[in-house]
């Protein structure tokens, strides 16, 4: 049998619950090799294909979401083999392809690899405990995994170039004020202030949530204007669907909506 490298939960009691995924190298500070990030791809999307989910948590452990992709795994790969393999790109990026939100849950070190796939998440809740960096260049290489474009995105030119180049870590406060996570809570509250935020989701129209989600991310992948078109576009497909009339109408009875997902 494969050994496990990722852990699956699933937690709630609704008719959506939250597909809970930890990565688990612990001895490794969770060092993402091919092994793993296979695993992480089949549980992302296994859950995202289970209607019974309607959030997914990425996170690892206390001491560290990820340090980084392995690299004792890396160390003597040749430019042919990494060109033939499609490193990153086979395995990586399935996370890009989910359609259900994906929150991650950071404690410890983010790093390298580690805190693009924090990024590629779709928002991140961090504990004070939280550091982020990108140190490739201490080993030879960059970012490979997109963090070279999406932690400009995230935190400006002036403070990703800081990263990139001094391969400084952020811890978690000025993560959030660089606008790189969204909250920072406590370490010993952060899976319970995690489940909450998706439980806020589980519980509304898994069709605006799907497509909410989808206009995001427009906003980081063209130009203002297709952007502002693509939303106007869903927005509208949106009053086809009953779930925007009982929404609406339940607010203006004053009564808690019952979804239907139509
Ligand atoms: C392989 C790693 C690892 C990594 C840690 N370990 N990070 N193994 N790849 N990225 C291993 C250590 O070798 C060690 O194994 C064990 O985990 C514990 O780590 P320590 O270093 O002993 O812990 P500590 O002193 O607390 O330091 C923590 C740390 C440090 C600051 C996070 O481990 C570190 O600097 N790690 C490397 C971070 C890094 O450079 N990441 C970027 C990788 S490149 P043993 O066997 O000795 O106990 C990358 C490329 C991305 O991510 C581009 C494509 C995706």
């Amino acid at each position: 049998m494969t050994e496990p490298l990722v852990l699956t939960q699933t937690i709630g009691e609704g008719a959506r619950r939250t597909g809970v995924i930890t990565l688990h190298r612990p001895k490794q500070l969770n060092a993402l090799n091919d092994a793993l990030m296979d695993q992480l791809g089949a549980a992302l999307q296994g859950f995202d294909a289970d209607d019974g989910i309607g959030c997914i948590v990425v996170t690892g452990s206390e001491k560290a979401f990820a340090a980084g992709a392995d690299i004792s795994a890396m160390a003597k790969k040749t430019y042919a083999e990494a060109i033939a393999e499609n490193f990153i790109g086979r395995n990586w990026e399935t996370i890009l392809t989910i359609r259900k939100p994906v929150i991650a849950a950071v404690s410890g070190f983010a790093l390298g690899g580690g805190c693009e796939l924090a990024m590629m998440c779709d928002f991140i809740i961090a504990a004070d405990t939280a550091k982020f960096g990108q140190p490739e260049i201490k080993i030879g290489i960059i970012p490979g995994a997109g963090g070279t474009q999406r932690l400009p995105r995230a935190v400006g030119k002036s403070k990703a170039m800081d990263m990139v180049l001094t391969a400084r870590m952020m811890d978690a406060a000025e993560a959030e004020r660089a606008g790189l996570v969204s909250r920072v809570v406590p370490a010993d509250k952060l899976m319970d202030e995690v489940l909450a935020a998706a439980d806020a989701i589980n519980a509304l129209s898994p069709a605006s949530v799907l497509l909410a989600k989808s206009c995001v991310n427009k906003a980081f992948e063209g130009g203002l204007a297709d952007g502002v078109q693509h939303e106007r576009r869903i927005f509208h497909s949106l009053f086809a669907t009953e779930d925007q009339k009982e929404g609406m109408a339940a607010f203006l009875e004053k009564r808690k909506p019952a979804w239907t997902g139509r």
